[in-house]
């Protein structure tokens, strides 16, 4: 073979490679259909039958898979149990302990292994235990693609760099999602999660203090809704420094995925300043005021982007793995 001949070869051998890995990391709907075709529905009636005795789960898997993909992608690296030698992402002040729904996903993935065994990865079921909560409290149905492996790194370490903050402001937040490979809109579409679900009093009594004592003022934030102060400051009382007590994220319809999460924003009765800042900038207030106005294409802005949030690739060159138990790295 002539040298010219050679470099055609090894070029097209590299296509070939980057085309196959290309394949190999793509998710795909129904990505189960063949080898364990009752996945999503196992996984289903495990949500449905959890969410009967506790509503709660719903919000709280939601947020799961947030903090999942966030962290080394969606690797359901947010499971991993701490051990004698590591601390891992659970164990972070910002999931433990308001991270809810573990005995979900692990009674799904029981009944997954029972059924169709080293199949199913964690980190799908994760994404459709998310999909499945979201559709039980009336949120947007969308199709969740699948074929993620499970990751073998979980370190308490890595959470606080990358979740962001209740304090950080559209500038930050614009930066820590385009750093996940989603735009300043998905970030706006994203919050919108916020319409259901509960936040613990600490995070507005000390993380981010809105009630009491805002930014050393001995005051609440000025940018919190005057008639909004007196219900938070009932259901967190100036005590509540504990993480004991919870109140309602959205004050309007805490149980339902709608809108109300903007209009609620728009009258200064979002919770975190997080959700307060989205007013303070041109693009993200016109993406507040397009979603308060009009429910079904912020349905279709979501769904989108939570499929997007949900394909964020487990970290470049980490090997990945289906777990047997959701909890422990095989
Ligand atoms: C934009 C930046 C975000 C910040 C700063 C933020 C922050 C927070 C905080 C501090 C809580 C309360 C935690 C506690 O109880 O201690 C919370 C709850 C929640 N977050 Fe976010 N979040 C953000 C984005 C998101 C996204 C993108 C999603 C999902 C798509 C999400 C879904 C939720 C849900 C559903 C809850 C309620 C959880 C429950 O009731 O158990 N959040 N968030
Ligand atoms: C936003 O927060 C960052 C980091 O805390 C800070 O450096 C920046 O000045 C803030 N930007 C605005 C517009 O307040
Ligand atoms: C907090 O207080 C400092 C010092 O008084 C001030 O410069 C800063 O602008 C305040 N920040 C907010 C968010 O009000």
């Amino acid at each position: 073979m002539s040298s010219k001949m050679q470099s055609k070869c090894f070029i097209a051998l590299l296509v070939l490679l980057s085309i196959f890995s290309c394949f190999e990391a793509q998710l795909q709907v129904g990505f189960y259909s063949k080898t364990c075709p009752s996945a999503e529905t196992i996984v289903t009636q495990q949500v449905t039958q959890a969410f009967g005795s506790n509503p709660g789960i719903a919000p709280g898997l939601v947020r799961m898979h947030f903090h999942d993909c966030f962290v080394h992608g969606c690797d359901a690296s947010v499971l991993i149990d701490s051990t004698t030698g590591n601390q891992a992402e659970k164990d972070s002040p910002i999931n433990n302990p308001s991270l809810r729904g573990f005995e979900v996903i692990d009674a799904a993935k029981a009944a997954l292994e029972a059924q169709c065994k080293g199949i199913v990865s964690c980190a799908d079921i994760l994404a459709f235990a998310a999909r499945d909560s979201i559709a039980l409290v009336k949120g947007p149905a969308y199709s969740v693609p699948s074929g993620r492996k499970d990751g073998r790194v979980s370190m308490m370490s890595d959470v606080g760099g990358n979740i962001p903050s209740p304090v950080m402001n559209v500038s930050a937040l614009t930066t820590l999602f385009s750093l996940k490979g989603l735009t300043q809109d998905q970030m706006v579409t994203l919050s919108g999660a916020h319409t259901i679900g509960v936040s613990h009093c600490n995070i507005i009594t000390t993380v981010d203090d809105r009630l009491y004592n805002f930014n050393g003022t001995n005051m609440p934030d000025p940018a919190l809704n005057p008639s909004y102060v007196p219900q938070l400051q009932a259901a967190c009382p100036k005590a509540s420094t504990s993480t004991s007590s919870v109140v309602n994220m959205d004050p309007v319809t805490p149980a339902v995925f709608d809108n109300k999460y903007y209009s609620n924003v728009l009258v200064n009765k979002g919770l975190f300043t997080s959700d307060w800042t989205l007013r303070t900038n041109a693009a993200t207030a016109a993406g507040l005021n397009a979603n308060a106005n009009n429910q079904a294409q912020w349905f279709n802005k979501f769904t989108a982007a939570i499929v997007k949030m949900g394909s964020i690739p487990l970290d470049a060159g980490a090997v990945g793995e289906i777990r047997t138990n959701c909890r422990v790295i095989n």
